[in-house]
Formats: C-alpha cells, structure tokens, sequence
C-alpha cells in the first residue's frame, strides 16, 4: 500500500507546552483514516503543520514525501477543513469560492457544482457572516472539495452538522475513498467515525497510541469502548 501522509518523530512545542511529541504514524492512501484522540491531545496542531500553517519543532509531516509547502499545486491536490475561519464575512459563498478558484487556477464552473454538492446552493448570494455553524462547515467542506483533490485532510468535518448533513458527510467519504482518494479526518464522534472509517489513529497528550485497521483496534469492542480504554490507561 502507498503511503499518502506521513508523520515522523513530528513535534511541536508552544511555550514550553508539548502540544504534539515525537509523533511517527503513516496513512496509506485510498483509504480512510480517522485520527481521534481527546481534547487538546495535538490532532489540530498535527493537522496545521501537515497544511504548512504551523512549523514542527522537529521531526517532519509529509504529503506524498514532500512538505505541503513544497508541493507542486498544493491547492490542487490537497484539501483541507481545518476551521471555518478564512473566508470574508461581508462576501457571499459563491465568492468567497471564487477567490479561491482564482488562487488555486481551477475553473469558476466548478463553484455551483460543489455548493451543490454540500447543499448551498439556495444560499450563493448569501454573505459569509450570515451564515449558520453548519452552513460555514458546509462552505468549508465545499472549499475542500473545488479541485477535486486526492488528498482530503478534515479537522472535525461534522462539526455543526445536522444529521442530514452526517449522514450525507458519510457518504460523501465513502465515495471519495471509493475513488481512490485518501481522507484524514478528526473527529469526537466515535459512533460515527465506527461507521465511516478503515483505519484509526489514536493520540494522546501528543503522544501515539494505537494505529491500524479499524477492526484490530477494535478487537471486538465498540470503537467508543476500545478508545476509552486506549486513552484512559
Ligand atoms: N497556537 C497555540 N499556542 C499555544 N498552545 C497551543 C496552540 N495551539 C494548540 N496549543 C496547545 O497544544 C495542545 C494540543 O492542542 P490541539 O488543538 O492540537 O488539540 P486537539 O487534539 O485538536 O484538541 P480538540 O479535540 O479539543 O480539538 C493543547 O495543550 C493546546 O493548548
Ligand atoms: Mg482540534
């Protein structure tokens, strides 16, 4: 199996604070690979500095061997939900999309086809700052998806959704994966995640847990039992 991410002895330290600590895992691509952990156990801060916007300490976080910085088209080839920030408030979706089509020389066509996809297209026109929690997750999750890229790297996607929009999220993962794609997605919500994901990733305190098929980490139990017990001993 290719490997599509990989963490190396990755570690970022804030203030003292070892927010991610020597941190070696690989995701193999075409796969989907939930990456959970409990609060502040570092996914978020391994996720920014796999999307360049944040610098390990040491070690390393690689897309296909390269720092996303280093990438040919990054934009292209990774997407990312990683917050809801980082659109203009006072624009509408569909120019907040546009921006990013012209940055990232994809197609204006494509706007329409994905605030389609996520749902948002009763609501184009509508300025940013307007939106709901759900509806800035369904912007950035549209965000991700305008150039069709092969990597899709998502920090808690389903957050704000509504179980239309889960279930919908489950399925849009499922068909991603089918098609060759590799998605890396965090998440709290393990019964979901139970349901979604190949393999796992667990983390705590920055630290590597447990890594592998679903079905080994499980090892019979709920994927909520089996990760309590990882996290809790
Ligand atoms: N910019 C920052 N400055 C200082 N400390 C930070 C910063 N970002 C994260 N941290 C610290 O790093 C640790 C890991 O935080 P991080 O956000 O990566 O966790 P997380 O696993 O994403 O948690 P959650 O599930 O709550 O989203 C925490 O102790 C947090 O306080
Ligand atoms: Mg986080």
């Amino acid at each position: 199996m290719a490997v599509a991410i990989e963490f190396d002895k990755l570690t970022k330290e804030y203030d003292g604070v070892l927010a991610v600590d020597e941190l070696s895992a690989s995701i193999e691509s075409g796969r989907i690979t939930g990456f959970l952990g409990p609060n502040g156990a570092g996914k978020s801060t391994a996720l920014r500095c796999l999307l360049g916007l944040a610098k390990p300490t040491s070690g390393s976080a690689l897309i296909e061997g390269s720092t996303y910085g280093s990438l040919l088209k990054p934009l292209q080839r990774v997407g990312a939900v990683i917050d809801s920030a980082g659109f203009h408030g006072s624009l509408s979706a569909q120019r907040n999309l546009l921006i990013i089509c012209a940055a990232a020389e994809i197609p204006d066509l494509r706007v329409m086809e994905v605030l389609t996809m996520v749902d948002l297209e009763d609501s184009v026109n509508k300025k940013v700052k307007e939106f709901s929690l759900g509806m800035k997750q369904r912007l950035s999750l549209a965000a991700a998806l305008l150039s069709d890229p092969d990597i899709l790297i998502l920090d808690e996607p389903a957050n704000g959704l509504d179980p239309i929009g889960i279930a919908w999220l489950r399925d849009l993962l499922r068909s991603l994966a089918q098609s060759g794609k590799t998605v890396l997605v965090s998440s709290h919500q393990l019964a979901e995640m139970q349901n979604s994901v190949d393999d796992v990733l667990v983390i705590n305190k920055g630290k590597l847990i447990v890594a592998g098929q679903i079905d080994e980490v499980r090892q019979g139990q709920s994927l909520e039992e089996a990760f309590l017990r990882y996290v809790q001993r």
